[in-house]
């Protein structure tokens, strides 16, 4: 990019991940679609009445599926699913959240597809199918032992026996995700015009799967054993992922999405990515635009983690990339719930809000982060999804974070009108958006005045940062910097309190300024007050923003 070019759009967005299943039900038949968005893009952007003011969506699969692992087990990718409406419906969709300036993103599953997807139907039929080579096949070791010992991620073996031509299949999650074999130049020309398929029809970019599994080694050795407590984790993954040719395949990507303005790439890369996930961004202009980094997702409440974000992870992006901020998703438990404990999930929640619209990089907000929503307990019986199944009561699972949007105090939350594809949280009816609209120091509010303080602040949006030593070890300062349009220079503080200890201690070195917000719920949102850097007070899991002079 040269100096006088716009930076671009993604740089200063803030994205929004909606899990189609449960944001909003337009038919009454419990499960959320794409109508259901379509008729609360005023929330997300702005409208006559309650607006979060988002600028992108992330769009979790709506491609048709068998549902086995939620959507991300595709069994064609160039339809939706009808649970979710039609490509009628996905138009009108697009067309409508960029008439409200909003991009929308979808969702790309690249290592796999469903077991039901008509390329694999043909591959497995025969060895001689024209298709047998888009897929991993491969002929058991001696004595009927599998070809190598990998494990797959949601537990067990990562090789099928397939009676019908007598071999055994890769699958590195669900058995019912059969991996594709991306060294085959037919697999990657049909996902590319799948690409196209979607770019032509208008979305903006890709949320891209699980790229650390696209290479693997087809000789299939064994992975070396590692000391771990369960299955997936008792060996060293060096050998089923992370091989170079996944950064081939970006590139690739790359060149093609090059050809339409203004697409954004963002990859799911795991936690123990070789290099981190900075790897993905190849030389910071010739793989991914954004990547996930989960190092931050799985720290604790911790000062020093997000310390380490900023002085380790965001300076090992390669120049061009660009930081991702994520806290919470459809894969693990909420983060109102992993960084509380008793009694203090609010006050950590808004805390938390405060670091994720003002650190550098890209913010991702998940569905009903905004109004609090937590994890909610489930029975059994009332598990849909089989990894959540498998491990119950072991592991958390992913259902208790996939629940209903929390509109209102009306049946069914005002998801849905009807039995609801999950159940709606118990405290849905003192925890809503309506309810929490118009409560000018509830998360809500706390969340839509960051935002707004994001999109009107050069300094937060894209200004450079450091970080700011002499604090005590549990609270995190740093600071923001950047010129305004008129030539000013802009500076923000941000100090954040991560324990239950109050603080009181002075930064010398820093300029004095006028306190714009305390998450700290007994403060009023809106009030400045003069802040002195002699006397910084942090109550137990405050956050500050401070415009310095
Ligand atoms: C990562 C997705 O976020 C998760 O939901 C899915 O189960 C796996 N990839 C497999 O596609």
């Amino acid at each position: 990019m040269s100096e006088n070019s716009k930076p671009p759009w993604w740089k200063s967005a803030v994205f929004y991940q909606i899990y189609p299943w449960s944001f909003q039900d337009s038919n009454g038949d419990g499960i959320g679609d794409l109508n259901g968005i379509r008729s609360r893009l005023g929330y997300l952007r702005g409208g006559p009445n309650v607006a979060l003011g988002i600028d992108a969506i992330w769009l979790s699969p709506v491609y048709p599926s068998p549902m086995r692992d939620f959507g991300y087990d595709v069994s064609d990718y160039v339809n939706i699913d009808p649970r979710f409406g039609s490509l009628h419906d996905f138009d009108e969709f697009i067309k409508e959240a960029h008439g409200h300036g909003l991009r929308v993103i979808m969702d790309l599953v690249l290592n796999h597809t469903s077991d039901q997807h008509a390329w694999f139907v043909e591959s497995r039929r025969s060895r001689s199918s024209p298709r047998r080579d888009w897929y991993c096949w491969a002929d058991g070791k001696s004595f009927g032992r599998r070809p190598s010992n990998w494990n797959a991620r949601f537990g067990g073996s990562s090789w099928t026996w397939d009676p019908r031509a007598g071999q055994y299949y890769l699958h590195s999650f669900l058995k019912e995700q059969p991996d594709l074999n991306w060294q085959n130049p037919s697999v990657r020309s049909a996902m590319w015009d799948v690409v196209r398929f979607w770019l032509d029809r208008g979305v903006d970019g890709f949320r891209l799967d699980a790229i650390n599994w696209l290479g693997k080694d087809m000789r299939w050795p064994n992975n070396p054993f590692r000391f771990g407590l369960r299955g997936y984790t008792r060996q060293h993954h060096v050998h089923d992922r992370d091989q170079d040719i996944a950064h081939e395949i970006m590139r690739e990507l790359r060149t093609l999405v090059s050809a339409y303005p203004d697409v954004v790439l963002i990859g799911e890369a795991a936690a123990d990515t070789p290099g981190g996930p900075a790897s993905f961004y190849g030389r910071g202009d010739d793989e991914l635009d954004l990547v996930f980094d989960f190092r931050v997702m799985k720290s604790p409440w911790h000062a020093d983690s997000f310390r380490r974000f900023l002085t380790t992870q965001v300076p090992s992006i390669p120049r061009g990339g660009w930081p991702t901020i994520v806290f919470s998703n459809h894969d693990q438990p909420r983060h109102i719930d992993r960084y509380g404990t008793e009694g203090n999930a609010e006050a950590r929640a808004r805390a938390a809000a405060l670091l994720l619209l003002t650190m550098p990089g890209t913010p991702f907000l998940y569905y009903g982060e905004e109004v609090g929503m937590r994890n909610v307990t489930l029975r059994y019986s009332e598990l849909r999804d089989p990894y959540t199944k498998r491990f119950w009561p072991f592991r958390p699972g992913r259902d208790p974070a996939r629940t209903p949007m929390q509109w209102d105090a009306s049946a069914h939350a005002g998801f849905t009108t009807s039995r609801p594809w999950l159940p709606v949280a118990a405290d849905s009816s003192s925890l809503n958006v309506a309810r929490a609209a118009a409560d000018p120091c509830s998360l809500w509010s706390l969340y839509r005045r960051l935002l707004d303080l994001r999109r009107t602040s050069p300094a937060l949006n894209r200004g450079a940062y450091r970080v700011i030593g002499g604090s005590p070890r549990d609270c995190l300062v740093y600071e923001r910097e950047a010129r305004t349009e008129q030539g000013a220079i802009e500076k923000m503080l941000i100090a954040v309190n991560c324990s239950q200890r109050r603080y009181e201690f002075n930064l010398p070195e820093v300029a004095d300024g006028m306190q714009l917000l305390s998450t700290n719920s007994t403060a009023p949102i809106a009030s400045e007050v003069k802040w002195d850097p002699a006397r910084i007070v942090l109550d137990a899991d405050e956050g500050q923003l401070i415009r310095l002079s």
